[in-house]
């Protein structure tokens, strides 16, 4: 029976495995098997989302927990090449851009199991981000390259990737924000007082550059005065960001309101019944474009190009100069009236289809692929 076992450590990549496992479960005959890098490991940073997003038990936890990229790539990479050494799978599925991404992709490639990369393509051109090196190692290292549109797929050809191993899919995200959207609970449970639906705005933070300075955190929070000021700002607080906002306390802008990370459908609830999100995130440009949210992006460089034509997205600047202009023109430019037209669903179910061929196995009738919540894809 051929197997395939995919590898995740952090928040965003269990968002992104959910529905290529769920629709990989069409293909009876193949072996899934899951990984947990442990990168993420707190109830709140990961458990919770395996019990919301419907995924298994991993197979094996590595428990690599925090440290420096060196320390926390090469401990997956001597880990996860013991797991391969006693497994032998045919295929290992990586998605995304964090450490666990490229560590399992080099342990792989290195025992000659092929490797596919979801997300294959994505460039922000800034190797200064952690994430971008990643993810031009993890693509060099990758048999099959799931590019999420042809801006990706263009990236992969420059890089002289070939052709015959890419395949422009979609965006395994938008499954996961499908299958979620239709049942949003609002108000959210746990917020007091509670919020006033188009009345507040929502901020993340969490990239080494923007929140490990204290300095550069408190001039970041600064810039939020003018949106604080006539709406609170609701400020789900990553752990990495938690120790340096209790140094900055004192000067926290008023109308902030920190409070502890959401699970999935929570978090998606808050952004979509926001009035603008403000965040140094990736996923989050992408999950705003396709709610029709406008997403004020604390960076010079985007990885989504995709979500500033769409019209919801906007660069305000690595130091958010460009923030309270921004905010001052909401409502008018920054507002999309076409909520989702950035979407290209049903990646999963393609991936899912791909793969299974690449293993031999025969296609599945129409219908018999179906995402977690039911929904076919395209
Ligand atoms: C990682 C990813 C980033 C992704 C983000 C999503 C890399 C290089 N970065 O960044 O691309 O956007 O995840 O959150 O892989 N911590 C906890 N509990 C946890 C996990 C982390 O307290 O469960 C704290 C620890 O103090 C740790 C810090 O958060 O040192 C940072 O965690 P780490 O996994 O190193 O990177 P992230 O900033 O989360």
């Amino acid at each position: 029976m051929p197997e395939i076992v995919h590898v995740v450590g952090a928040r965003p990549n269990f968002v992104k495995i959910a529905p290529i496992i769920a629709a990989l479960r069409a293909w009876p005959a193949i072996t899934q098997r899951l990984v947990h890098t442990g990168q993420h490991y707190d109830e709140r940073m990961a458990g919770v989302f395996f019990a919301e997003l419907g995924l298994p038990r991993p197979d094996h936890d590595l428990h690599v927990g925090s440290g420096s990229h060196a320390d926390q790539t090469a401990a997956i990479l001597v880990r996860f090449d013991a797991v391969l050494a006693r497994t032998r799978p045919d295929m290992v599925v990586v998605v995304g851009d964090v450490n666990s991404t490229l560590a399992a992709a080099l342990a792989a490639a290195k025992r000659g199991v092929p490797v596919a990369h979801v997300e294959a393509g994505v460039r922000s051109f800034d190797r200064t981000m952690p994430e971008e090196i990643n993810r031009v190692l993890t693509d060099q290292l990758s048999t099959l390259l799931f590019a999420p549109d042809e801006d990706a797929a263009a990236n992969l050809r420059r890089e002289g990737l070939p052709d015959t191993a890419i395949s422009v899919v979609g965006n395994v995200m938008l499954d996961t924000l499908a299958a979620h959207r239709d049942r949003l609970a609002w108000p959210i449970a746990g917020l007091d007082p509670p919020l006033e639906a188009g009345g507040y705005a929502v901020l993340t933070l969490h990239r080494a550059a923007n929140v490990d300075e204290p300095d550069r955190l408190r001039g970041l929070l600064s810039r939020l005065d003018p949106i604080a000021a006539t709406m609170p700002v609701v400020f789900p607080v990553h752990p990495r960001t938690r120790a340096r906002l209790a140094e900055t306390a004192g000067a926290l802008p008023d109308g902030l309101r920190p409070i502890e990370p959401l699970g999935y459908p929570a978090f998606l609830s808050l952004m979509a019944h926001a009035a603008c999100v403000v965040t140094d995130s990736g996923g989050i440009q992408v999950e705003t474009s396709a709610l029709g949210v406008p997403c004020f992006t604390v960076r010079d460089t985007t990885e989504w190009p995709g979500t500033l034509s769409h019209g919801t997205n906007r660069l305000v600047g690595r130091d958010a100069a460009g923030l309270a202009t921004a905010f001052r023109s909401l409502g008018s430019a920054t507002r999309a009236s076409r909520p989702g037209a950035a979407d290209h669903g049903g990646a999963s179910g393609r991936i899912a289809a791909i793969l299974s061929g690449h293993l031999g196995e025969r296609p599945q009738p129409p219908g018999r692929v179906h995402l977690a919540s039911g929904r076919k894809p395209a």
